[in-house]
C-alpha cells in the first residue's frame, strides 16, 4: 500500500513538473499591435541601421554592419514568441543564413539592446509590423512524375 502511494505521488510530482516550467511560453499572448505605428517605431528607433524590411524604404544610413533582412517569404510562421525573443533577447537564437562573424561578437548578437528604452507598446507595435511583413509559403515538394 505504502509503495503504491509512493509510486502515485512520484508520478504526480513528475507530471506537475512538466506542465509547470516557470520558463514556459505557455499562456503568453500579446494584445493586437498597430502595424503603422510599428513601422514608425522601427524608423524612430533606427532599427534600419542594421535591417532592411522587404522593400520598404527608410532613411539611408552609413553603416559597416551586416544588413539582416526582416520580412519576406518564409516557410516558418514567425510567432509573437519568436519576434519578441529576437528583439529583447537577441542572443537566444540567431538569424539563419549569415556568417557568425557578421552577426556575432564573442558569441553574442551584435544587435543593440533596447530593453531600457523601448516601451511595451512599442514592442507590441513592432511585432505587429514585422509579422505583417512575412509571407508564409508552404513548402513545395518537387513534382513527382509517376513511373509506370
Ligand atoms: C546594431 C545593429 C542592429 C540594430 C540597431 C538592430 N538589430 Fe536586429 N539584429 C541585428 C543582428 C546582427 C541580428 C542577427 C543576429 C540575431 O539573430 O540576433 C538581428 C536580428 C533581428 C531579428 C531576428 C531576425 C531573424 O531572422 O531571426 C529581429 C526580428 C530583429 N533583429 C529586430 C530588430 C528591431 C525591431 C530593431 C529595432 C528596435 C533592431 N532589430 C535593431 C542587428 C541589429
Amino acid at each position: 500500500m505504502k509503495v503504491t502511494l509512493l509510486a502515485i505521488s512520484v508520478v504526480c510530482l513528475a507530471c506537475m513538473g512538466c506542465t509547470a516550467d516557470p520558463k514556459s511560453a505557455a499562456g503568453f499572448t500579446l494584445p493586437d499591435g498597430d502595424v503603422q505605428r510599428g513601422q514608425d517605431t522601427f524608423a524612430q528607433l533606427q532599427c534600419y541601421a542594421c535591417h532592411s524590411v522587404t522593400d520598404i524604404e527608410f532613411d539611408a544610413v552609413e553603416t559597416s554592419e551586416e544588413i539582416v533582412k526582416l520580412g519576406g517569404k518564409t516557410t516558418r510562421v514567425r510567432t509573437y514568441g519568436d519576434l519578441v525573443t529576437s528583439i529583447i533577447n537577441p542572443s537566444h537564437r540567431f538569424a539563419v543564413g549569415y556568417a557568425d562573424e557578421a552577426i556575432k561578437v564573442d558569441g553574442q548578437s551584435k544587435m543593440r539592446l533596447y530593453n531600457n528604452e523601448m516601451t511595451v507598446q512599442q514592442l507590441i507595435d513592432l511585432v505587429a509590423f514585422l509579422q505583417s511583413q512575412y509571407t508564409v509559403e508552404q513548402y513545395q515538394p518537387t513534382p513527382y512524375i509517376p513511373y509506370y
